[in-house]
């Protein structure tokens, strides 16, 4: 392993050096260690979005991978133990939750929680996004302000997109300090509370300026299940419905879980 970046004392990132594996902006890729002596399978696997893009700039750089302990998890906790040099393994990229698969819309929603953000990150620094849709919105919802991950990606993406890329962070757990937000980015609205909330009461919408409806909008969701099941509940009733290559909608998901 190459590296590690701690966001918290649960959360952290993972850098793998590991070239030859090529991917799509969404995949992911199962990370691997092996299994405790006496078990039936030699390896404990889990599927980890990819956070980088592909083809890292410089190509040399490592893949990373944004990752949350689960506390009473087989693998994630033995993944929060690891340090630079240690042995891990990784398979190869699979999975549909790339903007090749999302039909073409005036606004693209990136909605996430928790470490659902990772595929989005990967997402937003290629070109596709910015080819297939006028403006892209990337709205996290967290527990805590400190788990608002990877602050200089998302002014990097600001300041490349200007006014076609907004962010919108939701903190849960305690009341949010905008001021403090906005001082590692730039000028977003916060809000306190959970997605689904401020979905329902036109909230995010009126803050970020556009409506989610069918002709202005495709959603992508990604994360917590009971989030990606609420949030598809709520654009149902605005007659959304998940997008399939044979019947065509506006919403895409990954649930994590
Ligand atoms: C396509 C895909 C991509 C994923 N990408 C990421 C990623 O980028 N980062 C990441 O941290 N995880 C990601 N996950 C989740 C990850 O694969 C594991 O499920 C997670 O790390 C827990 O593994 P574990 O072995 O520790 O727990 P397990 O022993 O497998 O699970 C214990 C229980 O914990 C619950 N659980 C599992 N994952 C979570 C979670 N993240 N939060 C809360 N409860 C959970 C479930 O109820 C599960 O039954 C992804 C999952 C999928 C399907
Ligand atoms: N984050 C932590 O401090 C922490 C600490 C210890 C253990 N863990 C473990 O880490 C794992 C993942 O935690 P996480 O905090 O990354 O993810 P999470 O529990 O999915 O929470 C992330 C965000 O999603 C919100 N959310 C949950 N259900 C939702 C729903 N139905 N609709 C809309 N939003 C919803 C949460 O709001 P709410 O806050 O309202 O639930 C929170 O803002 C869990 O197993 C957890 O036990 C996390």
């Amino acid at each position: 392993m190459a590296g590690r970046v701690a966001w918290t004392e649960r959360l952290f990132s993972l850098q793998i050096e590991e070239p030859e594996i090529r991917f799509i902006a969404g995949q992911f890729a199962s990370l691997a260690l092996p299994a405790p002596e006496g078990s039936v399978e030699p390896m404990v696997a889990r599927p980890y979005s990819f956070v980088n893009a592909p083809g890292n700039v410089p190509s040399s750089a490592p893949h990373e991978f944004l990752i949350t302990e689960v506390p009473q998890g087989t693998l994630s906790p033995r993944l929060a133990c690891l340090r630079e040099g240690d042995d891990i393994w990784i398979g190869s990229a699979y999975g549909f939750f790339v903007c090749d698969e999302v039909p073409a819309a005036p606004v693209l929603w990136m909605m996430a929680t928790g470490t659902g953000i990772a595929p989005f990150l990967s997402m937003l620094r290629t070109d596709e996004p910015w080819q297939k849709f006028g403006r892209v919105v990337l709205v996290h919802g967290v527990r805590w302000a400190e788990e608002l991950v990877y602050p200089d990606i998302i002014v990097a993406v600001q300041r490349e997109r200007g006014g076609r890329f907004f962010y919108a962070p939701f903190v849960s757990r305690e009341a949010v300090d905008c001021g403090a937000v906005n001082r590692e980015r730039e000028n977003h609205p916060c809000f306190s509370g959970r997605i689904t909330a401020a979905l329902a009461s036109g909230k995010l919408e009126k803050a970020v300026g556009h409506v989610i409806d069918k002709e202005m909008a495709q959603v992508m969701l990604c994360g917590n299940p009971a989030m990606v099941e609420e949030v598809q509940g709520l654009l149902g009733e605005r007659g959304m419905r998940r997008h399939r290559k044979r019947a065509p909608g506006q919403i895409t998901v990954e649930a994590y879980w």
